[in-house]
């Protein structure tokens, strides 16, 4: 139930994190002013990354690979590349994606000029979205 939760959640947080970073970056280029949308696609974005981030730990703690980890430890989790995704590759680095997320809509938020607002959305949550798709279990999840 978790594991499906967070797989489609997943569909969710991808689509509207392309649109919050396309639409940043489209703004910057065009050079036109910092409207109402332009605020809400990446505060839509900074939740529903923080949903998934909760039922991610959820889904970590109770996954068959957490379960492996408790029993086999660290190590042998490490030299199993399938299980070393699952339990420290893929949370860290959506972990750190998130907290991306985080500073630049809180960075963007303080900027003056429509610009650097643009600029802040388009730099923080462009990285955090090559972070997602390096990380995320595509022949798990297809
Ligand atoms: C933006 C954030 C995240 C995205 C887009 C994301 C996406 C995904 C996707 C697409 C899968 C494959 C699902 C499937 O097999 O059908 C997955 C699996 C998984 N994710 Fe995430 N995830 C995110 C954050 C997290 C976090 C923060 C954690 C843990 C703290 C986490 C833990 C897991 C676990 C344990 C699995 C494997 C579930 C299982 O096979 O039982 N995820 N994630």
């Amino acid at each position: 139930m978790i594991k499906m939760l967070h797989s489609g959640w997943a569909y969710i947080v991808l689509v509207i994190l392309i649109i919050a970073v396309i639409n940043a970056i489209t703004g910057l280029t065009s050079k036109r002013d910092f409207k109402e949308k332009d605020l809400r696609l990446p505060l839509f974005a900074l939740i529903v990354s923080h949903i998934q981030l909760l039922i991610g730990f959820i889904a970590y703690f109770t996954s068959a690979q957490f379960d492996f980890l408790k029993e086999s430890g660290m190590g042998a989790a490490m030299e199993t590349p399938e299980i070393r995704l699952i339990t420290v590759e893929h949370p860290l680095m959506m972990i750190i994606a998130i907290v991306l997320i985080t500073i630049g809509f809180s960075k963007h938020k303080k900027k003056s000029l429509d610009q650097d607002k643009f600029k802040t959305i388009a730099v923080f949550y462009g990285i955090a979205l090559l972070l997602i798709l390096s990380r995320i279990p595509w022949s798990q999840w297809f």
